[in-house]
């Protein structure tokens, strides 16, 4: 596997892999690989003649009391991994690669709309730096094919409209969240909980089951549904940020005619700040 650190390396290698009429498959990620992660490198290995994956702990996407020290930076591991699963290239920018005048002045991309909501309503300025840095990164990897986990919906529908908006030329994959046995959805924040924690967090997908069940039964009483859900894992110790049924496309408050709805929900336990969703497909 070649290890790219520089922009200019990483432009000749793609350069060198398009000459030769490879395909290009990109995974960004910011590193601290789990399983979730090796599924997208393989769904682009199968997808791709050739596979690239980007570590970099974007600053951009970090609100100012958020964990961007903490966060865990596992290099050695995460290539050891990648290599395991046959990826060609890992591109591992600097900060000043890709924030050459620093972020004050950084010019940046902003999607309209869905990037204020819900997880952009807790974090703001989050999917700016999102967006401006797969913006970026598309840039410099020119890739066929893109690859983001639906762990994170919001963020895959800010890219995915982005990619339209700006008539981008990358299809963008997105590839169904891993999980724990015990149902708990893969995340480099897992690490951070505790082990009587990490069972707890587990009732996140049970109670999103349920939901799912009483909407797939025909309540559209949203608000109850997700009123309920609150209160019960509220009971179990978590503190909640929010749970909402919404429409899979806007991301706004779900009708009770929308086909394509998502369960979205983001709750701390501890101080580890948790997400999950759930898609749900109706015939109405
Ligand atoms: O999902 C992530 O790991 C990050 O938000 C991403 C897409 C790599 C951008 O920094």
């Amino acid at each position: 596997m070649k290890v790219v650190d520089s922009i200019a390396s990483l432009r000749a290698l793609i350069g060198e892999w398009k000459r030769q009429g490879s395909s290009v498959g990109f995974v960004p990620t910011m590193g601290n690989l789990h399983d979730g992660h090796l599924k997208l490198v393989k769904r682009a290995k199968a997808h791709n003649d050739k596979v690239i994956i980007s570590i970099f702990v974007n600053p951009m996407q970090f609100g100012a009391n958020e964990d961007l020290d903490a966060y865990p930076r596992t290099i050695e591991d995460d290539k050891a991994k990648l290599i395991g699963e046959g990826a060609d290239a890992v591109f591992l920018p600097s900060v000043q690669d890709m924030y050459p005048a620093g972020l004050d002045v950084q010019t940046f991309v902003e999607v309209p709309g869905i990037s204020d909501v819900l997880c952009g309503a807790s974090r703001p300025g989050h999917f700016r730096g999102v967006a401006t840095v797969v913006n970026k990164l598309f840039n410099m990897v020119q890739p066929d094919d893109a690859f983001f986990g639906e762990k994170d919906f919001q963020q895959l529908q800010v890219i995915r409209t982005m990619v339209r908006d700006l008539s981008m030329a990358v299809t963008v994959h997105g590839v169904p969240t891993e999980r724990e046995a015990s149902g708990l959805a893969m995340s480099s924040r897992n690490g951070y909980l505790s082990t009587e924690e990490k069972a707890k967090a587990s009732l996140i997908y049970q109670a999103m089951q349920k939901m799912k069940l009483a909407i797939e039964q025909g309540d559209t009483n949203f608000a109850d549904i997700e009123n309920s859900a609150i209160s019960e894992l509220e009971k179990e110790g978590f503190k909640n940020d929010y749970i909402k049924v919404v429409n899979a496309q806007t991301f706004m408050p779900a009708a009770a005619d929308d086909k394509q709805l998502v369960i979205v929900v983001a709750l701390f336990m501890g101080t580890t700040r948790l997400i999950d969703n759930l898609q749900i497909t109706r015939e109405v």
